[in-house]
């Protein structure tokens, strides 16, 4: 993975560059049938950045317009971009935005590419950086390196090589400077990754039209409570009877989840986190903690006007009501539904099947909340960038026992490497890799993982940002060879054993 390998330099000027570089209206006209919606909305930010909201009753503005966020595309296995994160006080208290974009610039580029991505810090004050959500790449010097801080009014040039076997799918940046990633996203900074390729090419998903829904919120401001889609609210999705589309879904919240429910309509999962699945799952409910993604197939059906709606979730703290994302408009003519695939992609290196693999060690890690510092931690300590949690072989295949000591759900993460979700409170799982899933509060979810080509240091954390930047995120130092440590081979378990 250290040298970059050799790519066809083929020009892509030719694949739908002009659909893909529309550009996004200005949000002061995008958010202007929301301007009248205006009720005061009430807010509890509780210790450690527990966000609730209280009030469900904010009325919601006539369906707004669809757009996508601006596009920008790898030329000749490089994409070489800049990005300035700034306030942005047109679009309300708190906001920030990338090169001004809510959300910021797609970002779409291949396996074996360069990306190289310089982050200007215009934010006035604040220490900010970037971080490559769920890509497999280096954790060091300027790859995926979340512990460089690039100061106010200076900027840092990241370089990324993305492996040739990368999986294709959906990713995202966004800010990952300590005690500030909060505030950060949740003010607007992100967007998405699309890397092309895999089940692109499937027969029956090759061509069909695709949205990118980034998920964005919620925002307080005059205008109430507003949870965004590509920076508008209950933007209207257009489909034809009997079409299929593939909706890119991510959740680019700090603290928020999405109970997502289409009425009447089913979800045809086709990956999860940037991971194809080996068959198509039908679901009438996803639920995606933030920095979560699904990609699905939706068909039209009768004509008419459905809503897409996050069902109410959560319990205590993290009770959230049930809100409305978008509206789905089936009109026009009709088309014969075409036959949805009925497998996808069988699981490929680096992610494969690890349920019947030896195990080289295993460890729990435990998502604990105290009524005494610190508060938020993860194995009873706080974050401390200069400490090493857990130390491992390069190579070594583990299996981490991930636990919520307390009623609240905590989506565990961790750089570089995906892992394959083994159960989820015992309840084995068919085989599929994620590099985010949420711990059901006082649950347990077994998960197993390769630490494959980089050596370096990196974090795994709770997703909820309040909670990490409270300290929920320790450091994971991946080594060479022996780390001191006599490895325990298990035995190969049956998942959920
Ligand atoms: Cu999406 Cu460590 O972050
Ligand atoms: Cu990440
Ligand atoms: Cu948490």
């Amino acid at each position: 993975m250290e040298t970059p390998p050799a790519k066809s330099a083929s020009p892509r000027g030719n694949r739908g560059r002009s659909r893909l570089t529309r550009r996004r209206f200005a949000a002061g006209v995008a958010l202007g049938a929301a301007g009248s919606a205006a009720l005061g909305a009430g807010l509890i930010v509780a210790r450690g950045g527990r966000v609730t909201a209280q009030d469900a009753a904010t009325p919601v503005a006539a369906p707004g317009r669809f757009i996508e966020p601006g596009v920008r595309l790898s030329m000749n296995g490089l994409l070489d971009t800049t990005l300035s994160a700034a306030p942005d006080a047109t679009d309300g208290p708190g906001r920030m935005t990338y090169d001004g974009e809510l959300p910021g610039p797609t970002l779409r580029f291949r396996p074996g590419d360069t990306l190289k991505l310089r982050l200007q810090n215009d934010l006035g004050g604040d220490i900010t950086n970037l971080h490559v959500h769920g890509l497999h790449v280096s954790p060091r010097d300027n790859g995926d390196n979340v512990f460089v801080h690039v100061m106010s009014g200076e900027s840092f040039s990241y370089e990324c090589q993305i492996p040739d076997n990368h999986p294709a799918g959906l990713f995202w940046y966004h800010p990952h400077s300590h005690g500030d990633s909060m505030q950060q996203v949740a003010g607007g900074l992100a967007g998405a990754m699309i890397i092309e390729g895999g089940l692109d090419n499937l027969p029956e998903i090759q061509g069909i039209p695709e949205r990118l829904m980034v998920l964005q919120g919620p925002f307080f401001g005059t205008a109430g409570i507003q949870y965004l889609v590509n920076g508008q609210v209950n933007p209207e999705i257009a489909i034809r009877p009997g079409q299929t589309q593939r909706w890119r879904i991510l959740n680019a919240s700090a603290n928020n989840f999405f109970n997502l429910q289409l009425a009447g309509y089913p979800f045809h999962r086709i990956a999860i986190d940037g991971n194809p699945l080996p068959a198509p799952l039908t679901i009438d409910l996803i639920l995606l903690g933030p920095g979560e993604r699904a990609d699905v197939l939706i068909q039209g059906g009768a004509p008419g006007s459905y809503e897409l709606r996050s069902l109410a979730w959560g319990e205590r703290g993290q009770a959230q009501p049930d809100f409305l994302v978008a509206t789905v408009t089936v009109a026009g003519e009709a088309e014969t539904p075409a036959p949805l695939p009925t497998t996808l992609l069988p699981l490929a290196p680096p992610y494969i099947d690890l349920s019947s693999v030896p195990i080289d060690r295993q460890r729990i890690i435990t998502f604990e909340e105290a009524s005494d510092a610190p508060y938020f931690s993860i194995d009873g300590k706080a974050f401390d960038a200069d400490r090493v949690d857990q130390t491992v072989n390069l190579g070594a295949t583990e299996e981490w026992i991930i636990r919520s000591n307390n009623p609240d759900w905590h989506p565990f993460h961790i750089h570089v490497n995906d892992f394959q979700v083994m159960s989820i409170n015992g309840e084995p799982q068919p085989a599929h890799y994620e590099d985010t899933t949420p711990v059901p509060g006082n649950g347990e979810v077994v998960i197993r993982t390769r630490f494959l080509d980089f050596t370096g240091k990196f974090v795994y954390h709770c997703h909820i940002l309040g909670h990490e930047d409270a300290g929920m995120m320790g450091v994971v130092e991946v080594v060479e060879g022996a780390n001191g440590a006599t490895p325990i081979v298990f035995p190969a378990a049956t998942p959920g054993t």
